[in-house]
């Protein structure tokens, strides 16, 4: 093993991996690289000893751990893009119940205000045997962290799921400097006070455990620290002048605050959706909307993305505004998601309903007023990008949301920006972009009316305006200052 160094001095922890593995029919395994910040993030680091641990999600990535010495993807003969990635083959019913049955339910209902309050949630019996496994899962992230790290390495816990990670690891490994960033939004502390009070204090002291948490916006950091405050009784410390850190300090430790709003990435973006396989998907997207206008909207078909408020509104729109009706199409992209969790099947069948009515009811021979797909097809939705007249971005809540990012870099002609003031890149597109209550579905059918209406000069200065704004931290520089501010 004299080839392998076995220790890191960088190393990032998540759920999802930057690989996934399916099985081919002759029984062989099949590698797909995943998107996304974080993977972006990564590859500004050129550390040859940089770790990325992240989990087993499914029968075949637990198969290409048992091909891979110590779960090392890297040392198992996969080609894992020069990475280093050591996968966690954890208990399939334990991985379950803290994925499905905690990150998902529990804490991602909570952060994003999800619950229908009078029936939910229910803390009972089955609840405590799915938090043990959200424990041990942690837990299991804990250990593999603290095998791989040199002294004194930098580690990067991330998510939700490991919300338990920073605490855990740090009395394995007082030695590492541990920074921890939460990708959703943090609950109100009257809405986090739903968990049972062990659980509560478990997941904020889980937390403090790191040295520095980051969160997307000052929103969601102030929201945890209002928790570290009421219900661990922590002390809050603010700095002087108002960019500055906050920091919590408790039981003799302090965790500083962080904020870094992950940007878009434009130099990907721009290059992918000019590739041969995106000018195609444009043309048959051209071809069925004719000269027509368009509203696009693309995103998991998540509870919090509020699709079928989207929905309504359109339909609203073109109830009340006539005009409308044969001179525009609304483009809808909603990708199946967690579909493990009966919440989400019920609320893709309400997606399709709604969606049904919209058509019955408008449809007519020379004009479809919908184009929904709900097949992932990533090539598809650049194309929708550049199209776009409109981008409908209405979540309830929502940590960043990259899809209000992506588009303004995207789009060709210019693109006028619906966005929830819910979402964690409201601030900073709010000059540019019209912004909507998300439940208020009259007010985002008329602000869906002004961005049709807009004047194309407008639209296209705004749109470059909203481009600068989101592709001010690129997910490389989010990554390395988040890194940088360990060292500090
Ligand atoms: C959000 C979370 C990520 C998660 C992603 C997709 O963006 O912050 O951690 O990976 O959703 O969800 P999934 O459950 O498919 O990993």
């Amino acid at each position: 093993m004299a080839d392998h160094p076995t220790t890191a001095r960088v190393l990032v922890a998540s759920n999802r991996g930057p690989v996934s593995f399916g099985s081919a029919e002759d029984g062989s395994l099949t590698l797909r690289r995943g998107g996304g910040g974080l993977v972006s993030g990564l590859s500004a680091i050129d550390d040859p000893n940089a770790v990325w641990v992240c989990a087993a999600l499914g029968a075949a990535d637990r198969e290409a751990v048992r091909r891979s010495p110590q779960g090392r993807l890297d040392r198992g003969g996969f080609d894992v893009g020069g990475q280093a990635v050591r996968m966690l083959d954890i208990d399939p019913e334990v991985f379950d119940h803290a994925y499905n049955g905690v990150a998902n339910s529990t804490l991602w209902f909570l952060h994003h205000l999800l619950y229908d309050t009078p029936t939910a949630p229910v803390f009972d019996a089955a609840a405590a045997e799915h938090w043990r496994a959200f424990e041990a899962y942690n837990r299991a992230f804990a250990e593999a962290l603290a095998a791989e790290a040199a002294p004194g390495a930098a580690v990067l816990v991330q998510d939700y799921h490991l919300t338990l990670v920073p605490a855990l690891l740090r009395e394995l490994r007082p030695d590492l400097r541990i920074g921890y960033f939460l990708h959703i939004p943090w609950a109100p502390v009257d809405y986090f006070r739903l968990l049972p009070d062990a659980l509560a204090t478990a997941v904020l002291t889980g937390v403090l455990g790191a040295d520095r948490a980051g969160f997307h916006t000052r929103r969601w950091a102030e929201a945890f620290a209002d928790c570290c405050e009421r219900v661990l009784d922590a002390k809050i410390i603010s700095g002087a002048g108002p960019g500055s850190e906050l920091s919590v300090s408790y039981q003799g430790r302090t965790t500083r605050l962080g904020v870094h709003a992950l940007g878009a990435d434009a130099d990907f973006l721009l290059e992918r959706a000019h590739r041969p396989d995106v000018e195609e998907r444009l043309a048959t997207l051209r071809a069925a909307v004719g000269d027509r206008r368009t509203i696009v909207r693309v995103d998991r078909t998540e509870l919090s993305k509020n699709i079928v408020r989207g929905l309504q509104a359109y339909q609203h729109l073109l109830r009340s505004r006539p005009e409308w009706r044969g001179r525009v199409v609304h483009i809808a992209f909603a990708y199946p998601s967690r579909q493990d969790l009966a919440e989400y099947r019920e609320y893709t069948a309400a997606v399709l309903r709604i969606s049904q009515e919209i058509t019955e009811e408008f449809a007519t021979d020379s004009w479809q007023p919908l184009i929904l797909q709900v097949e992932d097809d990533f090539a598809r939705s650049l194309a929708a990008y550049r199209l776009a007249d409109v981008a409908l971005v209405n979540p309830i809540r929502d940590g960043m949301n990259l899809v209000a990012k992506e588009v303004p870099v995207v789009s060709d002609a210019g693109c006028a920006l619906v966005l929830s003031r819910e979402a964690g890149a409201y601030p900073e597109l709010a000059e540019d972009a019209l912004g909507i209550n998300p439940y208020d579905v009259v007010g985002t059918a008329e602000a869906l009316h002004r961005a049709l209406n807009m004047p194309a000069a407008e639209r296209h200065e705004r749109t470059a305006r909203l481009a600068t704004a989101a592709t001010a931290l690129s997910p490389q520089q989010w990554f390395l200052a988040q890194l940088a501010e360990l060292s500090d």
